[in-house]
């Protein structure tokens, strides 16, 4: 009888324990089953290291072979003094020195658009992938506003892959040439970028 009655409490004390256990979950708001805190260790992230990137962008729109082609524009595009709406998908190499003869490391993957009625202001959406050494594979996202008159034009890295997990930093952009009869052109993008 006692002892029923011991085991009883036990087994109600053991129960008040485990709804408590998971009332404080909840209370932390921890959905159960799917998301886990872990250590930054367990996915072998190490110290965060800062990196610059020296690169030169080819724009390649003219020719037999383009790197930038023109995919859409709206009625007004061709008439607006900075073509607004025009939006070109590119695929550009990514070089280590100016002349495109240089050592590929890389290309430019993405679009950018005319989004400024009032000056030559880009809107870039570009992957950086890395073709080059251990960074072969990774890639570097920069999303921000280029405003292509400007000497020096700042965009924000916005994320990455591979050795390039939780970027965050900034791009430089500043024109090398361009040619005025074709429009291609050559960018020097210095980029400087936290990462693990
Ligand atoms: C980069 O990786 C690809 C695919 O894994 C491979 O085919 C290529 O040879 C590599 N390039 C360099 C320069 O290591």
């Amino acid at each position: 009888m006692a002892e029923s009655l011991l085991m009883k409490s036990a087994l109600s004390f053991i129960v008040l324990l485990f709804i408590l256990s998971n009332l404080e979950a909840d209370a932390e708001g921890k959905p159960h089953g799917f998301s886990r805190v872990i250590s930054p260790a367990a996915i072998g992230l190490k110290e965060e290291k800062l990196s610059h990137f020296r690169l030169y962008w080819h724009d390649i729109v003219s020719g037999s072979n383009p790197s930038s082609i023109r995919v859409a524009a709206a009625p007004s595009t061709d008439t607006s003094p900075t073509q607004f709406g025009i939006v070109r998908v590119i695929d550009d190499p990514l070089t280590e020195g100016p002349e495109l003869s240089s050592k590929l490391v890389g290309r430019a993957q993405g679009f950018y658009t005319s989004s400024s009625q009032s000056d030559l202001g880009l809107l870039m959406a570009m992957n950086f992938a890395f073709m080059e050494g251990k960074y072969n594979g990774s890639t570097i996202t920069i999303l921000g506003r280029n405003h292509v008159f400007t000497k020096v034009r700042e965009m924000p890295v916005i994320g990455g892959s591979g050795l390039f997990r939780f970027a965050r930093g900034y791009a430089q952009a500043s024109t090398h040439t361009v040619d005025l009869k074709t429009g291609d052109a050559i960018v020097e993008y210095n980029i400087y970028v936290f990462h693990y």
